[in-house]
Parts: C-alpha cells; sequence; structure tokens
C-alpha cells in the first residue's frame, strides 16, 4: 500500500446525531495505484459515500490518514480529485456546454480552448446535439452525463464517483458503463467508483473492494486482471460475479437485519 496514489490507513468514521452515534467506518484501509479502476461494493449505509468524501476532503476521519499522491488529505483540492455524484448538481442557468466548461473556467482555461475540450467530451456522449440545452430541457440520463463530462474536463489524476449511473435506466447504464471504460483506458485516470451493480464492477475494475455492513470494513479485495473489453459471459467472469453476489448477499442481510 505504501506508494500507492491514494493510500487509506487505519481509518474510521463516526457521526453524532440526536439518537446517538453512528459508526460508519471501523479501521478502512485501503491503496489504489496510479491507473487502478478501483471499485467499492458494499450494503446500503455501509460508509461508501463517507469513504469517499474524506478522500476528496470533503469529510475528516475521527482516526487514521488519508493522503493522495504523497500529501496528507486536508480539504477539497479541484486539481487532484474531480467528484461526480449520483445527482448532477448542474447549474440550471447554464447550458450543457456551459456546465461542461465550468471548472476550466476557475482554472483560468482560455475561452477556446475550454470549448475545445468541453466539446470533444460532449461527442462520445451522444451530447452533441444537446450542447445549448438548458439542464431542465435534458433527461435525467443526460444531465448525469453532463456531470460526468464536467469532472472529466478537469482533467485531474483522479474521479472519484459515487454511484453516478444510479438514476439511469439498465441500457443506459450498460453503454454508459462502456463509454467509462474507453475514457479510462485512453486517458489512464485513476478511478474510484461505487457501485451497485456487480455487471458494472466485474466489467470495469481492476480491483474490487468489498465492504461489510455498517460499520463498513474492506472485508475483501479481489483483482480482476483479465483484458478488455470483457466478455460478461466468461466461465471467468461468471465466476466471479457469483463470488461477489454471494459476500454482498451476506453483508446485505446482515445490514437489512440490523435495520429493522
Ligand atoms: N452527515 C451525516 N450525519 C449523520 N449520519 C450520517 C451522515 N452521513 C452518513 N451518515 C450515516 O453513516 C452511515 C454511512 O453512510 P454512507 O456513507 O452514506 O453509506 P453508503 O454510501 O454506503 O450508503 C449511514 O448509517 C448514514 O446514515
Ligand atoms: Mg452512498
Amino acid at each position: 500500500m505504501a506508494g500507492a496514489l491514494i493510500v487509506v490507513d487505519r481509518v474510521s468514521k463516526r457521526y453524532t446525531t440526536r439518537s446517538g452515534v453512528v459508526e460508519a467506518l471501523r479501521d478502512v484501509s485501503l491503496g489504489v495505484s496510479e491507473g487502478e479502476f478501483c471499485t467499492i461494493i458494499g450494503p446500503s449505509g455501509c460508509g461508501k459515500s463517507t469513504l469517499l468524501a474524506m478522500i476528496g476532503g470533503l469529510a475528516t476521519p475521527d482516526d487514521g490518514h488519508i493522503s493522495v499522491d504523497g500529501a496528507a488529505v486536508d480539504g477539497p483540492d479541484p486539481t487532484r480529485v474531480a467528484t461526480v455524484f449520483q445527482d448532477p448538481g448542474l447549474f440550471p442557468w447554464r447550458t450543457a456546454l456551459e456546465n461542461v466548461e465550468f471548472g476550466l473556467e476557475l482554472q483560468g482555461t482560455p475561452r477556446a480552448e475550454r470549448r475545445r475540450i468541453a466539446s470533444d467530451l460532449l461527442g462520445p456522449l451522444g451530447l452533441r446535439p444537446f450542447a445549448a440545452k438548458y439542464p431542465r430541457e435534458l433527461s435525467g440520463g443526460m444531465r448525469q452525463r453532463v456531470a460526468i463530462a464536467r469532472a472529466l474536463a478537469l482533467d485531474t489524476k483522479i474521479v472519484l464517483m459515487d454511484e453516478p449511473f444510479g438514476a439511469l435506466d439498465e441500457q443506459t447504464r450498460v453503454l454508459m458503463g462502456e463509454w467509462l471504460l474507453e475514457i479510462w483506458r485512453r486517458t489512464r485516470k485513476t478511478v474510484i467508483f461505487v457501485t451497485h451493480s456487480l455487471q458494472e464492477a466485474v466489467s470495469l475494475s481492476t480491483r474490487v473492494a468489498v465492504m461489510t455492513a455498517r460499520p463498513g470494513r474492506v472485508k475483501l479485495v479481489l483483482d480482476l486482471p483479465m483484458d478488455y473489453p470483457r466478455a460478461i459471459e466468461s466461465p471467468e467472469i461468471v465466476a466471479l460475479r457469483a463470488k461477489l453476489w454471494g459476500e454482498i448477499r451476506e453483508e446485505s442481510l446482515r445490514a437489512i437485519a440490523e435495520s429493522t
């Protein structure tokens, strides 16, 4: 883990609420190397979003340390880490293209270059015809694709994606996954990706970390050295998915038992 681009070292996190203390994460360690596509799966409420928020500098661990690129994380750093959430969070008064350009504007990228980068990202997403539309004129799936393009436009080494396709229909999700894979292979960004979809996990990841029910711990980490694009019906992938499902099923049952 030492030398990894992202190092999560024995991190714990608790939330104090009116009804008591919620232990979200306990003693979580994870190292993610440069260029990896690391997927995190685990039952709802196990602390996946909390973990990403801490890596992105939006929350602070109670115990343990997180470092990115050799430096301790002490707040959001948009030059190193871009984030995509399930909610696209677009500016309603900006067009799709202007939303994609937003971060570049903050970074002071000249207008023509901004336009070029943003337009190049819209094309493969099927968004070019919608470049001049406002968020209210776009479908949910299109809005999310704009949000992903906006994060990628920043050209950070690291992209954190928290259930980015969670609100999309199944077919759109598969296409989005193919497109993301293509971008990732081209740019070699380091991605941490949270999903509930085992299909996404096995087709996209170089590694999958499975988390336990709350308090979230890393239950196991699987390496996926297979080539891309992956034949999802191959025996190897089918077996891997079955293995992941066995682990997740156990934790999800535990999470449900504890919440009732
Ligand atoms: N700001 C917060 N205040 C209090 N509790 C929180 C807060 N954020 C998350 N939690 C709780 O911490 C646990 C982990 O949440 P979260 O990280 O969102 O899990 P996941 O993304 O895996 O569903 C949950 O029980 C959630 O209710
Ligand atoms: Mg979450």
